[in-house]
This record gives structure tokens, sequence and C-alpha cells, in this order.
């Protein structure tokens, strides 16, 4: 897809916010390692940028999900430690050998199978399914046959082991703490451990006091509260995204026109209406609707339907072509969050950072 450079919409990303984050979670979480989750193109912050501003403030690896996204950091130059959360197709082992990237597993098949692909050594941790119910072993038996396994074949680095919980972003806490003991009784019957046992993803790390010696650290690194309007955090988050444009077009409207596809909105007076070059094809979707942007400290609505690249505002008086536009982020004294944008689609931030096309430059402060 064209980055779209000749338009004035773009993503800024503060990499200080990102450094302050770590930096905090660093202290918090008392000598464990911490890996910074880069996947899905860094949460749409731009995993190479951010992957190195968070290398360089003291994380001592990267999660991706899936090979190619480990690849695109080892291409970038990074030679960090990556671990491989997603499960890996066999057909891609001296792929995922030749980038040095470490690999989650979750059948001792798999590894009976991978074996005669690996030409000097693949780095391997171990999922555990406690009860997310999407990837790892689920019995104390079978994970004793794969360690047993992984220690008796020199190509395997039995490096890792690890769990996902569910509901560390609740306030109920009963379900993490059966996953949490499911993970220990398994732990306490292995013969042997690997140089990694590992729990924590933000959520964990911010509220629960998981086992293990390395973090998985994603969300809040970017300065996001993985539990919404939940729970309150522990140590300050500083978000890192902003969204800009700048109105094109700003046209004076007369009283009974229809704005936008379907003429979903029809001016009860005489308005002010502003064009700002963004849609859903940038991943700013058209239930934004309704919703508001920021154009000089002053919520203006988003009038008629989004369309694929450009959407109307009402504007409160007749303001400059040119003038920024905040989508998300900070503009003359007032915000837009992304929990706010979540909020409004019913959704998570999670997802709505992803949304954002590649489309949208990402400019670096
Ligand atoms: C296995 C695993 N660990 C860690 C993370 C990071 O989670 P979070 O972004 O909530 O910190 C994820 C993200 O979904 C994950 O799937």
């Amino acid at each position: 897809m064209a980055v779209s450079y000749h338009r004035p919409t773009k993503i800024i990303v503060d990499l200080q916010a990102i450094q302050q984050n770590l930096a905090n979670e660093i202290k918090h979480n008392q000598g464990k390692d911490v890996f910074v989750a880069v996947k899905a193109n860094g949460y749409g912050h731009g995993a190479v940028p951010v992957a190195k501003a968070a290398l360089a403030a003291g994380a001592m690896g990267l999660c991706v999900a899936t090979l190619d996204e480990a690849i695109e950091l080892r291409e970038q130059g990074i030679e960090a430690p990556i671990l491989l959360l997603g499960l890996l197709p066999l057909s891609a082992v001296a792929v995922a050998e030749e980038y040095r990237v470490a690999v989650a597993v979750a059948s001792l098949a798999w590894l009976k199978q991978a074996q005669p692909e690996i030409r000097h050594a693949l780095k391997i941790h171990l999922a555990i399914d406690t009860g997310m119910g999407r990837i790892g072993f689920q019995k104390s038996e079978d994970v004793q046959q794969a360690v047993n396994y992984l220690l008796s074949e020199e190509v395997f680095d039995f490096e890792g082991i690890f769990t996902h919980f569910s509901t560390a972003d609740q306030a109920d806490t009963t379900y993490w703490e059966k996953q949490h003991q499911r993970f220990n009784d398994i732990l306490t019957g292995l013969s042997h451990l690997p140089k990694y046992v590992h729990t924590s993803n933000s959520a964990t790390t911010l509220w629960h006091e998981g086992v293990g010696n390395m973090v998985r650290y994603g969300i809040a690194l970017y300065g996001l509260n993985p539990s919404g309007n939940d729970l309150d955090v522990s140590y300050p988050l500083q978000p890192a995204l902003s969204l800009e444009s700048e109105l094109i077009q700003v046209k004076k409207v007369a009283k009974g026109e229809g704005i936008g596809y379907g003429k979903t909105y029809v001016t009860p007076k005489e308005e002010w209406i502003g064009t700002v070059p963004i849609g859903y094809a940038d991943g700013y979707v058209r239930k934004m609707q309704g919703f508001h942007v920021l154009v000089e400290g002053q919520y203006c609505e988003i009038v008629g339907r989004v369309c694929m690249d450009q959407l109307m505002i009402r504007l409160p008086h007749a303001i400059e072509e040119g003038t920024k536009v905040t989508l998300i982020g900070k503009n003359q004294g007032a915000q837009i969050t992304l929990q706010e944008i979540a909020d409004y689609l019913d959704t998570i931030h999670y997802e709505v950072i992803c949304l954002f096309s590649e489309r949208i430059p990402r400019e670096y402060l």
C-alpha cells in the first residue's frame, strides 16, 4: 500500500513516551527481563521504530505474532532476541532458524516433525494452555514428554515456558488465580526449567504477582490501560499516539443541504462545514459518524457518513483551511483519547490502534 505522504493526515508517535512507560515497568517489575510486544506493526505505532526505542531503553527482547514480523525486524538490523508468540507452520521452521527467532510450541508432534528441518539450533518456548483455550499444552504429562524430547535432541534450545491469562485485566481475580495455580502445578512437576518462565502481559504485571522472570509487555508500553476504564494503573502510563490532519476545505452550507453519502445529515440551519482527508480506508471507520474531532481546541461533530478517504465536520464558525484537526491527542488544552474512541465504537483501544492502515504516515518524536 502506498503511504500517503502528500496529504496532511499523519500519526505522530512519541517514542519518549514509550521509553518512559518502559522505564516505569522496569522499575516496577523488580528484575524481570522485559520483552516488548511489537506485533501488528507495534500495535499500529510502527514495529521497527518502537522496537529500536524500547531496546535502547532497556528492553531485553521483542515479541511478534508472525514470522514475517520477526523478519522485518531482522532486516532492519535488529539483533535482539525475538520470540514468536503464534504457532509456526512446519514449512517455516528453517526460516525461523535462519532469522534466529525463538518459537512457541504447543505439541510434541510438532517438535518431532520440526526436528529434521533444523540445521543447528532453534530456540523453543513451550506454550501452556491454563485456561485461555487458544494455544498450548494442557496436561502436565504432555509437557514433561516434550521437555524430555527437547533435552534429548541437540538441535533444540529449550529457552522458555509460558502461559497467557485471559482475565488479568479484570477486578475479579478468581479465574486468574485458577490459571496461575494450574501453571504453577505444571512447573512444580517438571524435571527441568528453562532460562525463561513467563506469564505476564501488561495486565498481569500491573495487577498481579505472576510467577516467572520475564514479562511480555504490550499495550502498556504504548501508554494505554489494558483494562480500559476498569482498573487504575499502579504507575503512570503516557499515551504515545496522536492522529492529526488538517481542514482541506471549509465552506458555508445553506440550511437544508445534505452532507455525505446517503444524505444522513441535513443542515438544520446555515452551517460551516469542514472536510478532513481521512476515512475508513485509513481505519477511521464509518461508525465514527456522530463522534468528534478537535479544531482550535473545540470539539466538532463528524456529520454525515465517513467516506473512504474523507469526512466532514461541523465547525463553530469559519475557520481557515489548513488549520490543524486532532482526531486523537491534545489540541489547545482539549483532548481526545483512544479510550473515548473505543468506548464510542463499543470495542477496546487495542482494536482501534490496529485498524489504522499503512496509508497513514507515521512520524516519530
Ligand atoms: C501471548 C501474549 N503475550 C503477551 C501479549 C501482550 O499483551 P498486552 O498487550 O495486553 O500487554 C499478548 C498480546 O495479545 C499475547 O498474545
